[in-house]
């Protein structure tokens, strides 16, 4: 007996109900540890917003202009397991991807993002895993912000979970850079990529140039 269609992908492949129910089987550990972290990216965003009101209030501005999130795409998820060597697994999905939960916070100056980054490593339901700052050493290509991969306690109905998530810093200029750098750098058959590569980078030096201007006009403000 033929099985019965019930199942139409993305891709038009169409499922037997076998494969249908034990994709259905196997992907519901994966969608909870999607829900987990997209918690802990709100656990996140409520700290950085409580500390940019308290900012606010103690010295009259908002050191973080915008917070970006997402969670990693299951596609994107698979390639760095590929990546990495690593099967695809529940467990090594929870003990290996650190960054399925990303903050994104575009800070005003360098300094906030140093200011914000050391008030949020200091609260004492975070631990700090890896700290990777690409301003004190930018990547070859230009590359600009402060990564840090933290742990943080996420609290259910019957359990406490300890969660990763990947929060990256940067101003708005960095921002600007890494944005359009990153849509350039899918572009396939570019003629001359070498010189590509020296505009962008020369792009990202003078950048940060102006970040540093910047800061320096607003500290003498500040000290005004
Ligand atoms: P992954 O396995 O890709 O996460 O490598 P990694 O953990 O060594 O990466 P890293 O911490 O250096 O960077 C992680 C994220 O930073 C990326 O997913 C991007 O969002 C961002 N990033 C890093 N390098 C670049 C870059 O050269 N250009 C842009 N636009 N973004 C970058
Ligand atoms: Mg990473």
């Amino acid at each position: 007996m033929q099985e019965m269609v019930v199942t139409k992908m993305e891709t038009e492949t169409i499922l037997p109900l076998r494969d249908a129910e034990k994709l259905i089987k196997e992907s519901a550990p994966f969608m909870e540890i999607m829900t987990y972290n997209r918690c802990a990216i709100l656990e996140i965003e409520t700290k950085l917003r409580v500390l940019n009101e308290e900012f606010s209030v103690r010295y009259n501005r908002n050191p973080i202009e915008n917070i970006k999130s997402r969670l990693k795409k299951p596609l994107s998820i698979i390639e760095k397991m590929q990546r990495k060597g690593l099967d695809i697994t529940i467990e090594n999905l929870q003990n290996c991807i650190t960054d399925i939960a990303g903050i994104r916070v575009i800070c005003s100056f360098v300094d906030d993002i140093y200011f914000i980054a050391d008030m949020l490593s200091k609260q004492d339901d975070i631990r700090i895993v890896q700290v990777k700052d690409y301003i004190k050493n930018p990547k070859p290509n230009g590359y600009r912000s402060l990564h840090l991969i933290v742990e943080i306690p996420i609290f259910l109905s019957t359990e406490k979970k300890l969660m990763h998530a990947e929060v990256q810093f940067r101003t708005i200029a960095m921002d600007f850079w890494a944005s359009l750098e990153h849509k350039m750098k899918y572009k396939k058959d570019i003629k001359d990529p070498e010189k590509i590569a020296a505009e962008l980078l020369e792009c990202a030096e003078t950048i940060s140039r102006m970040d540093c201007k910047m800061q320096q006009i607003h500290s003498m403000i500040e000290a005004e």
